[in-house]
């Protein structure tokens, strides 16, 4: 069972900084996981809209300017990094989960992909691009076919992962609170790989392993290790 660091190693520095980032690495993570908005034709990873979550600013992300976001801190005096500087300082050492949020167009994240693996040290198939957002998994799948998709859910669908085959995913991310067994099967049958987040105590991992999943996203990504055959 693969093990990423969901936001980084979010448990241990402030989520979806490069401090973060460069501690999962240091832990020898399989993956990373980040969140991405685009401003002003950037891309910037942080998860929440509202700035005062994990910032020293104030309001919605779409009410300040790229520049205006850099200049906040997102803790320890970390900036809210770009997409481009995550990959670089990753550098194809693992791979890298990389979750759209609202409004991040799947165009300018699809340059970014092809970037890592001309210049940042990546193959494609460290890359994976996820979304709650079907539509723009459907359109980068569109324009860039050899793409990894990760469809996220937080349902237990009727037809299952149905959902998912559908948009030719690589893989399927469920909720850890609705993630039955016939889930798991459903998606392993139609040959979709099964991301969990996010799975931080102990005995979440210990039911992970049991149903078989694929990968766990978790803030300790050492604590799943230490259950997974990292150890
Ligand atoms: O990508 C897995 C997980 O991060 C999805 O939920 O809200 O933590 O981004 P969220
Ligand atoms: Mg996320």
């Amino acid at each position: 069972m693969w093990v990423f660091a969901h936001r980084g190693a979010s448990g241990h520095a402030p989520e979806n900084t490069l401090k973060a980032i460069a501690l999962a690495i240091e832990m020898q993570c399989d993956g990373i996981e980040i969140d991405i908005h685009e401003i002003d034709g950037e891309l910037i990873v942080i998860h929440d809209t509202w700035l005062q979550k994990t910032t020293n600013g104030q309001g919605h992300i779409r009410s300040l300017s790229f520049a205006q976001i850099r200049a906040l801190d997102a803790g320890q005096g970390e900036v809210i990094p770009t997409l481009r500087e995550v990959l670089a300082l990753v550098n194809g050492q693992c791979k890298v989960n990389i979750e759209v949020k609202s409004w991040a167009t799947e165009r300018r994240v699809l340059t970014e992909i092809d970037y890592a693996i001309a210049h940042l040290g990546f193959h494609n198939e460290q890359l994976i691009l996820s979304s709650f957002n079907h539509h723009i998994l459907r359109a980068a799948k569109k324009q860039r076919p050899q793409t990894l998709i990760g469809a996220l859910t937080a349902s237990v669908p009727i037809n299952y992962c149905a959902f998912a085959q559908e948009l030719d995913a690589y893989s399927v991310h469920c909720d850890i609170d609705f993630i039955p067994l016939e889930m798991v099967e459903d998606a392993h049958a139609r040959g979709l790989k099964v991301f969990v987040y996010t799975a931080n105590e102990i005995s979440d991992i210990e039911d992970m392993l049991l149903l078989g999943i694929d990968a766990v996203f978790t803030n300790y990504p050492t604590r799943a290790m230490s259950k997974t055959a990292h150890q």
